[in-house]
């Protein structure tokens, strides 16, 4: 019988990148990581998330090894998503705190809840798809600034009430994604509210910076976990390409020229990465169907990620919905000793890649896997919405 992972079309496309890399330290600089990191180790509840070496799926594939950073348990937030919007919201109200307040207002001030009564006053907006907006939501209400969230008609219930479970108010518009982000911003303009994104355009750099510098902790961790065994292969999920550049950026701090090769993989209903390798320039695309792969649902590249990843990125992957639901299934009843890892949706894109180059010899040639390989998989999500979780296993169960 064929299964899904032989069936599947996944297409891959290299990306020839310019040996000069100094895009990387242009966007995400080490000071601004070094501070990220300073301050969200210090939040109350932090811990490193685990990193899972899974030999019996390493076999199964034909590699040396895969290693899978589960960000699940992150901040009981779900995502490694916990890391970006939280740091930027406390960074915006050492900002605005220290201009009303004419003093210089410490970030752990903040973050210890010193600042509660100024910060209620200040109102903070964004639009998401769910894992952001919990973190930001999360972040208001740590350090007691108020917070508005937008979302679109397809999130779902459960990814809205553990928003509203944090204290944020939450606006469900007509539409896609886009229009949320309209809905944010608007809001914005007509109250004065201060808009947390994790995409960077043209004009607004300074926050989503902040987010991706977050987002570094996670690699930082990776890399002590890992010491000497640098991988050969590492898959990044894309949605607007903020976690990439970021994880990107920071690895290459680290491991230089040593730098695994680094694969972006995306949703084909929402390739504006792959798409942007193929132009060769920033691309937007137009989203027809919501992929179940939720926080990968992006049309729009978010500029700075670009930039970062067109200097660094040698591979960028598309791969259908059809792969999630059995790729969730393979890590909550894994092959031989390996752990047992709840995988959310958006989760999942580089085991299901491996998991079809294990079954289509042309595709892992063409990302050049073999018996040497040793891979990285970026886990960012656990269940962030059960019930979705638990039937997409159940559905899955029979199919792989
Ligand atoms: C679980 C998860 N993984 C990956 C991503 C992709 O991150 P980015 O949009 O920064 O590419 C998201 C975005 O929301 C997410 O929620």
């Amino acid at each position: 019988m064929s299964s899904v992972f032989q069936s599947a079309v996944v297409d891959a496309m290299q990306h020839k990148v310019n040996a000069d890399r100094s895009a990387l330290e242009q966007v995400l600089s080490r000071e601004v990581f070094a501070e990220a990191h300073n301050a969200i180790t210090a939040w109350p509840g932090y811990s490193p998330t685990p990193l899972h070496a899974l030999s019996a799926l390493s076999q199964h594939c034909g590699v040396a090894a895969i290693h899978y950073k589960d960000e699940g348990p992150r901040f009981d937030l779900g995502s490694f998503k916990a890391l970006g919007g939280a740091y930027a919201a406390q960074q915006l109200l050492q900002r605005e705190l220290s201009f009303r307040l004419g003093k210089d207002v410490e970030l752990n001030d903040i973050a210890a809840g010193n600042y509660r009564e100024q910060a209620a006053d200040i109102h903070i907006v964004t639009a998401t798809d769910g894992n952001h907006g919990r973190s930001v939501a999360w972040g208001c209400q740590l350090f007691g600034a108020s917070c508005h969230i937008y979302i679109h008609a397809e999130v779902s219930q459960g990814r809205a009430d553990a928003m509203a479970a944090y204290g944020a108010s939450i606006a469900r518009v007509d539409g896609n994604y886009d229009a949320s982000v309209r809905a944010a911003q608007k809001a914005a303009d007509e109250n004065q509210w201060f808009v947390v994104s994790d995409t960077s355009y043209e004009g607004y750099t300074q926050v989503p910076t902040q987010v991706m510098a977050g987002y570094g902790v996670l690699a930082v961790e990776t890399v002590e976990a890992l010491g000497d065994d640098v991988p050969t292969h590492l898959f990044l999920q894309g949605g607007v390409g903020g976690m990439a550049a970021s994880i990107a950026a920071r690895l290459f701090q680290t491991w230089g020229d040593s730098t695994p090769r680094i694969l972006i993989v995306e949703p084909d209903l929402a390739d504006c990465l792959y798409q942007s390798a193929t132009a060769g320039c920033l691309t937007e695309v137009h989203i027809e169907e919501e992929t179940l792969m939720a926080g990968l649902s992006c049309g729009d590249p978010s500029m700075l990620a670009w930039q970062v990843l067109e200097a660094c990125a040698t591979d960028f992957l598309r791969m259908p919905d059809s792969l999630v639901g059995p790729s969730m299934w393979r890590m909550a009843n894994p092959l031989g000793g390996d752990a047992s890892i709840v995988a959310g949706e958006s989760a999942i894109p580089g085991i299901a890649c491996l998991l079809a180059a294990a079954e289509q010899p042309a595709l892992a040639q063409s990302i050049g896997l073999d018996q040497s390989s040793r891979v990285l998989i970026i886990g960012s999500e656990g269940a962030t919405d059960p019930e979705i979780y638990q039937q997409l296993i159940a559905t899955a169960g029979g199919e792989t």
